[in-house]
């Protein structure tokens, strides 16, 4: 499968807080959410999985607790642990959020599109390689 990276960040932006990113999947924009796990950047889809509704969906951009360790869903309170996407609280306890492929390259951070599994391959945006 060839893979398409997509820069969506740089390993500066990712504060303890996370951030909130968007990328193309097909037609659609889709939500991402960074987060620093240790020394390591994870991206995490920003869709709850107790409704299909962005994490922070009355709160723009705002998504992780005060240390920075959960997500926590501003509709219902499901708390997520940034670590492994597992809900440890919630009304989707023991469910995960969906992981997303990234990688850090000198300092910016890449979204790999071909492991979206979407309509994406055919309508990948200008700038990706
Ligand atoms: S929609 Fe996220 S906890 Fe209900």
């Amino acid at each position: 499968m060839t893979e398409h990276w997509l820069v969506v960040s740089t390993t500066d932006e990712v504060g303890d807080r996370g951030k909130v990113f968007t990328y193309p999947d097909g037609p659609f924009e889709e939500s991402g959410i960074l987060v620093r796990v240790g020394g390591t950047i994870v991206a995490w889809k920003n869709l709850c999985r107790h409704l299909a509704v962005r994490l922070d969906r009355d709160l723009p951009g705002s998504v992780m607790d005060r240390e920075g360790r959960h997500l926590v869903c501003g509709q219902h309170g499901a708390v997520f642990r940034a670590v492994d996407g597992l809900c440890i609280e919630g009304p989707c306890s023991g469910s995960h959020l969906k992981r997303l492929q990234v990688r850090v390259d000198d300092g910016r951070i890449l979204l790999d599109l071909s492991a979206l599994g979407g309509l994406h391959a055919a309508t990948l945006p200008a700038g990706t390689a």
